[in-house]
């Protein structure tokens, strides 16, 4: 399943860059938004539920529908892919996993250093002063307010027509661009910025690997494309780096 080159590749590499999506949370039964059938979005519409104008236009609609993911995201389990990536990133020098899921499952798995680019479903802000609001007195009103200046309590996830975090797109960038490997997985690599992390890695030299059941724009210029979903991939290729290294380690 994982290609000799590519073996060879991953037992010498000192630093490595991970871009994850939806795709890996989707054995945890977390939906994803582009699947055909069990997407997010194709059930609802993004315009009507993932921006600031549709948060200004119905605020409790928003938040209700964000209610309702993040108490799915709370009952679901970090999955066999999401423990790979935490077992992964003590096997190299540098391992940098960049994600654009806001489920926190990673950090659930083990992971210790996760670049969030979409921000986290788990946490609320402000949406006029856009600062973290840990805590707000109990109250009725959907959404409810901030206890500081009054305004309505939002998700703190990135919306469309919204930028980045800049300490996290910038961490993203300076990991992609510096890394020995790359791998892109369970991503449609359609959303910008994230989109372009891949092949920002492989102008820069690294090899990239991309792991998803189905095709991408990126899969025809990635290095190595393993077809299968993360849950299974993962697993293997955590096992085969385990594997490598230690060999490395003795041989050197
Ligand atoms: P998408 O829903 O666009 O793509 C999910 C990808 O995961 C697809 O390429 C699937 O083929 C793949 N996939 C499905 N099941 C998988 C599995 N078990 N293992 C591996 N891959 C699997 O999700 P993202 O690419 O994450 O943005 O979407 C990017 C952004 O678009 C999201 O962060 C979100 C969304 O709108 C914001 O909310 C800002």
């Amino acid at each position: 399943m994982i290609p000799e080159k590519l073996r060879e590749q991953l037992a010498k590499a000192r630093s490595v860059a991970v871009l994850t999506g939806a795709g890996v949370s989707a054995e945890s039964g977390v939906p994803t938004f582009r699947d055909a059938q069990t997407g997010l979005w194709a059930q609802f519409k993004p315009e009507e539920l993932a921006t600031p104008r549709a948060f200004r236009r119905n605020p409790k609609l928003v938040w209700e529908w964000y209610a309702w993911r993040r108490e799915l995201v709370a009952s679901a389990q970090p999955n066999p892919a999401h423990i790979a990536l935490a077992e992964l990133e003590l096997l190299f020098p540098k391992f940098n996993l960049i994600t654009q899921n806001v489920d926190g499952l990673h950090q659930r798995a083990g992971s210790q250093h996760v670049i969030e680019l979409h921000g986290n479903i788990t946490r609320t802000k402000c949406f006029d002063e856009d600062t973290v609001v840990e805590a707000w007195p109990e109250t009725d009103a959907v959404p409810p307010k901030c206890p500081k200046c009054g305004g309505l309590l939002r998700p703190d996830v990135v919306w469309f027509e919204e930028s980045l975090p800049e300490t996290a797109i910038g961490a993203a960038i300076a990991a992609s661009s510096t890394c020995d490997i790359f791998l892109s997985i369970g991503t449609s690599t359609v959303v910008y910025p994230a989109a372009e992390l891949p092949s920002l890695a492989l102008n820069r030299g690294a090899t990239v690997l991309e792991i998803n059941p189905a095709r991408t724009p990126f899969t025809d210029r990635a290095h190595f494309s393993l077809e299968g979903t993360a849950g299974v991939v993962l697993p293997v290729l955590a096992a085969v780096v385990k594997k490598g290294r230690k060999g490395g380690r003795k041989g050197a």
